[in-house]
């Protein structure tokens, strides 16, 4: 699962670099991402789509660090973004606007703007009123709006219900019955050009059956649309392919895309330019958080293992009640002992495990794993904590990408008196 982070000599490396050295020049906790894991995560995409027109755009929510962005637009990538922000975020590592789709049900006006005069390749519509609005701002800086329209397939993709997407009865895209009259509305407006379709039916998905479901009703629907008279160039599956956090084994990318573009040639979509936009499974397992042991706390029910990274720095234990894995960065010889491990912040959901046999003692250091996606882009200042360092590891070389976050940096916007 880790080819690039594992324990050598004793110690816990993330590629050339062991991370107790990296955790004393910089701090803890602190976020270490390998570079090559990236790189090896997204060429099995590339491998699945060779020889097929197809855009990887990253979903860069997972991880929007400026460091980690470079990788991938160094390495051609494109971007899936959902912000203004981001879209700022990726301009400033140099990303082809031509590679640039832009998802989300809110796009507010000025978003509207600042991405058309960026010249971004498509926004995914999720809504029918969105139509609308996107055809007056375009209209008003006289320009065309590239779009997809995001449909709901309603299949269930099996996993936590927060990260499920496309299912009925949530927030995203437009429902599979409106799809056809959506697009010849779109078709209708000045400002708009309809370039593609678009889906992403959730998250951490860990089984193929869900994607060829959805591939397939979104295939129904490119025939009925196209029947109606509204052509569809670009066919965009989402993301969500899902990582090993403990155990899991989803389909590997050119694997699942091997079974996809199968389906797709047999259906007559051979010729289709396609588009993906995953997060996690280009980043989640190639970053780890490295935090030290503050106390242990033996209680008469759990035992306590109370570490300086919290809720703020790794939020999807207490959000989605996930699991990461814990391990030493050093493994003691003896006995472990069950703990919880918790952070400092005032909560009791401040939890990053639970019911782990630990054997440390104060002052040792843990790697939090599979701790790439979700975490830093996730993290807040929750108890006026500042946000973590990060480096990347590339072979033996290291670069900080973000210092840690002062109290200056912290109180900079508020305005005191
Ligand atoms: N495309 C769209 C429209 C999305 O909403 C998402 C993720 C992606 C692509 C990328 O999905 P991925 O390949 O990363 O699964 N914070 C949650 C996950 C939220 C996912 C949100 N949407 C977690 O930590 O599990």
């Amino acid at each position: 699962g880790h080819p690039h982070i594992a324990h050598r000599d004793g110690a816990l490396h993330v590629e050339g670099v062991a991370l107790d050295a990296l955790a004393r020049t910089h701090g803890t906790p602190l976020f270490v991402y390998s570079k090559q894991w990236m790189l090896d995560a997204l060429a099995a995409y590339q491998r699945g789509f060779e020889g097929r027109e197809a855009l990887i755009c990253y979903a860069m929510k997972a991880n929007s660090s400026l460091g980690v962005l470079r990788v991938f637009a160094e390495a051609g990538c494109g971007f899936d973004i959902v912000s203004g922000g981001e879209l700022s975020r990726v301009l400033a590592v140099g990303a082809d606007p031509k590679k640039i789709i832009f998802s989300g049900v809110g796009k507010t006006r000025a978003e509207m703007r600042q991405a058309l005069a960026a010249g971004i390749a498509c926004f995914n519509v999720e809504s029918e009123a969105e139509l609308d609005v996107l055809n007056e701002v375009a209209l008003a800086e006289k320009v065309r709006a590239p779009i997809s329209i995001r449909i709901n397939p309603n299949v269930d993709p099996k996993t936590h219900p927060y990260i499920s997407t496309g299912l009925k009865g949530n927030k995203f895209g437009i429902a599979h019955d409106r799809a056809v009259q959506a697009y010849q509305h779109a078709a209708r407006l000045p400002g708009l050009e309809v370039v593609g379709i678009d889906c992403h039916i959730g998250s951490q998905i860990t089984e193929a059956s869900p994607y060829l479901d959805a591939c397939d009703r979104v295939l129904d629907l490119v025939e009925a649309i196209e029947a109606a008279g509204v052509p569809i160039h670009h066919l965009d599956f989402g993301g969500g392919l899902g990582i090993d956090y403990n155990g899991e084994v989803p389909p590997k990318a050119d694997a699942l895309w091997q079974q996809l573009l199968a389906k797709l040639d047999a259906r007559g979509f051979d010729q289709r330019k396609l588009v993906i936009e995953p997060g996690r499974s280009l980043v989640g397992n190639a970053g780890v958080c490295v935090t030290e042991v503050l106390y242990t706390k033996p209680g008469e029910d759990k035992n306590f293992c109370i570490v300086d990274a919290a809720m703020n720095d790794l939020p999807r234990p207490a959000m989605y009640q996930a699991f990461q894995k814990i391990v030493p960065l050093r493994a003691r010889a003896g006995d472990a002992p069950t703990y919880d491990v918790v952070g400092p912040v005032c909560e009791s959901g401040d939890w990053i495990g639970r019911d782990r046999a630990l054997n440390v003692v104060a002052g040792d250091l843990l790697a939090v794993l599979s701790a790439g996606a979700y975490c830093m882009s996730m993290a807040s200042n929750y108890n006026t904590r500042g946000r973590a360092a990060e480096v990347l590891v590339s072979g033996a070389t290291t670069k900080l990408i973000r210092r840690r976050e002062t109290m200056e940096d912290q109180l900079r916007a508020e305005i005191d008196g």
